[in-house]
């Protein structure tokens, strides 16, 4: 998405939180400072302009800095994307920890909000509108066992973005989520090693059979969910505001 978006014109923050920071974070991989610079040479290689910065989407005041550090270098945010999440931490109810739970929702919930908020006030201040995109997920639209925490941080998002629509309208900032159902990613990748396990299918088998659900018979790719960005940054999608968009290959259609 951030290259899309440099593509388009736009210049770019690309944030990650930089570092393992809690207990949580050191059982997976997470973005780190160099490859947070590598997507900010690939963009500046390809013509556009970006900088790095380390953000805690759970701290407020990081989100802020992370705001404030766009306006220092290009004067005006137009466009936030809030889009980091975890998807790794997953137990079935009954073994779900606290920490595990809060660690999510403090992630893919309360972050989120924390970059609404902001973005919003500085939109808002500066005038002429703007564009709040939130990653959610297939999972916002339907539960998956042994994924409650998850499940629930990417329904909270729905809940979100509609009052958050409500709320920003009348300014002309226009908030929508994008709710993709599988893509390889990290966690992508993490979750159909975890799920395939956990089915005791192979991982080929359990590919087959996601591909099998879906419509268009292929999981989805970044460029799927980069295209629906820039289509609801741009002014085809002046609009359109509140929605929780399915971007599944026609796996999800409500
Ligand atoms: N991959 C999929 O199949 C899929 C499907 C639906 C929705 N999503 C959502 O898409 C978004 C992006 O996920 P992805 O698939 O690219 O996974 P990813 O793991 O590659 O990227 C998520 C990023 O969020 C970062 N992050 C984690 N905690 C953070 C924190 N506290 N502060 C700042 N950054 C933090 C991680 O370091 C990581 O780089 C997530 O919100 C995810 O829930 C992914």
């Amino acid at each position: 998405m951030a290259k899309r978006l440099a593509a388009e014109g736009a210049k770019v923050v690309v944030t990650d939180i930089g570092a393992p920071s809690g207990e949580q974070f050191t059982r997976q991989h997470i973005g780190t400072e160099s490859e947070m610079d590598e997507i900010v040479t690939e963009i500046k290689d390809a013509g556009g302009t970006a900088v790095a910065q380390i953000c805690d989407v759970r701290k407020e005041s990081d989100v802020a800095a992370t705001v404030l550090r766009a306006v220092r270098e290009f004067g005006r945010l137009d466009i936030i994307v809030n889009n980091a999440g975890i998807g790794y931490l997953m137990a079935d109810i009954l073994n779900l920890e606290q920490a595990d739970w809060d660690t999510v929702l403090d992630v893919n919930l309360r972050g989120v909000f924390f970059g609404i908020k902001h973005a919003a006030k500085q939109m808002i201040a500066q005038g002429g509108g703007g564009r709040i995109i939130n990653i959610a997920s297939q999972a916002a639209k339907r539960g998956f066992p042994g994924a409650a925490a998850y499940v629930s941080s990417k329904h909270g998002l729905v809940g979100l973005t509609r009052t958050a629509a409500l709320e920003f309208g009348g300014h002309g900032i226009t908030v929508n989520s994008i709710c993709p159902n599988h893509v390889t990613t990290g966690l992508g990748a993490w979750q159909n090693d975890h799920f395939s396990a956990a089915r005791g299918r192979s991982h080929d088998d359990y590919m087959a059979e996601m591909r099998g659900r879906i419509p268009l018979g292929r999981v989805g790719l970044t460029t799927d969910i980069a295209g629906m960005c820039a289509f609801l940054c741009s002014g085809e999608a002046d609009y359109i505001t509140g929605q929780n968009l399915d971007v599944s290959g026609g796996e999800e259609m409500h």
